[in-house]
């Protein structure tokens, strides 16, 4: 196992949603770490997303002024390649798009020096596929994070064919010295854990819209005050024992026949994503969002992130 993971020089490569979070994970926990994406106009961005996101921290007193600008000291900001020549620690956040992912590890992995870790934050392609492109692929695994990483807890962590039990090994360490829990997905399987279980949801959710059977705030609704609330407490294991097994397996018995059980995608996201309605991002997704809104909107899912994280935390306690 690697002696002192603060000793190692760590790059975040793709400078979207996730790249820009997660620098602040590592920074907040005294890592030195760098964030590299192609494009200048993108790190700009990023810049200005880690005010607000770090504005949210001071204002919940997760942090302290002094704390967080000595944070976003610590994060180094690239476009140039040659980052990667002097990294011990890689995660890669471009693209879901596995053609990209072989371009990106197979220039990348034989830049980074032979003993570097490398990791994908895929939200659930093949970590075995993509590491065909990878060279030395046994020093190559899955370490998957939620949206926002530098607020959600879990860190799935997911070995390849060929990935070594080292690094993993590594990877868990890693993740908990990074105040996360991380969990090891004991196959490489689409989605992983937590991606199979939130899409089983959305494609539910986006069937009963589409259908008529409810708005897009009732199932929203719907999911705040039943599904999220009890799961955040407990699991759905905890959930149905509690609620008592032989009812849940009665309603299995006629309800599952009747879910949605589409296997091409979702049409209704076919049709929004064709129409350039992508989030937040573009500023209309299912709801249409007032652009200027959009960094308060963002500020408001961290301060509701944030109280949920503070309140399961006392749970523990
Ligand atoms: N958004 C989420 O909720 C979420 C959660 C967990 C994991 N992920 C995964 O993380 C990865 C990134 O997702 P995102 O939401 O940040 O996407 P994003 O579209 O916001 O950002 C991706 C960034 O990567 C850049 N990029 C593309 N190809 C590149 C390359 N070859 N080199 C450098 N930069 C490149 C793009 O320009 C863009 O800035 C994806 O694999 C995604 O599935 C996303």
């Amino acid at each position: 196992m690697t002696a002192n993971l603060h000793d190692m020089s760590m790059v975040i490569a793709g400078g979207g949603t996730m790249g820009t979070s997660l620098v602040q994970i590592f920074s907040q926990n005294h890592f030195q770490v760098l964030l590299y994406s192609r494009r200048e106009s993108t790190l700009q961005k990023a810049k200005e997303t880690i005010q607000i996101s770090q504005q949210a921290l001071v204002d919940q007193h997760v942090l302290s002024k002094e704390d967080s600008d000595a944070l976003m000291r610590r994060i180094q900001f690239t476009n140039d390649k040659s980052c990667f020549s002097g990294a011990g620690f890689v995660l890669e956040n471009i693209s879901e798009d596995m053609p990209a992912k072989h371009v990106f590890w197979e220039e990348v992995s034989r830049l980074v020096p032979e003993d570097a870790i490398l990791c994908t934050n895929t939200s659930g392609l093949s970590i075995t596929e993509m590491a065909k492109a990878v060279y030395h692929p046994e020093r190559f695994c899955g370490m998957h994070w939620f949206n926002p990483p530098h607020i959600l807890q879990l860190v799935e962590v997911t070995k390849g064919a060929l990935s070594s039990d080292e690094t993993a090994g590594t990877v868990m360490e890693l993740a908990r010295q990074l105040g996360k829990k991380p969990v090891k997905v004991q196959k490489d399987i689409p989605g992983f854990l937590a991606n199979r279980l939130q899409y089983a949801l959305l494609r539910e959710a986006a069937h009963l819209v589409e259908t008529g059977a409810a708005t897009l705030e009732e199932v929203d609704l719907a999911c705040s005050l039943v599904i999220g609330m009890r799961y955040a407490c407990f699991g759905p294991f905890r959930v149905t024992d509690m609620g008592g097994v032989d009812i849940f397996n009665s309603v299995s018995d006629y309800l599952f026949a009747d879910l949605c059980d589409d296997k091409d995608g979702s049409a209704y996201m076919h049709r929004l994503v064709a129409e350039g309605r992508l989030g937040l991002k573009t500023g209309a997704g299912f709801y249409t969002y007032d652009k200027d809104k959009i960094p308060e909107l963002i500020r408001e899912r961290d301060t509701r992130y944030i109280k949920m994280v503070q309140c399961m935390d006392s749970f523990e306690q």
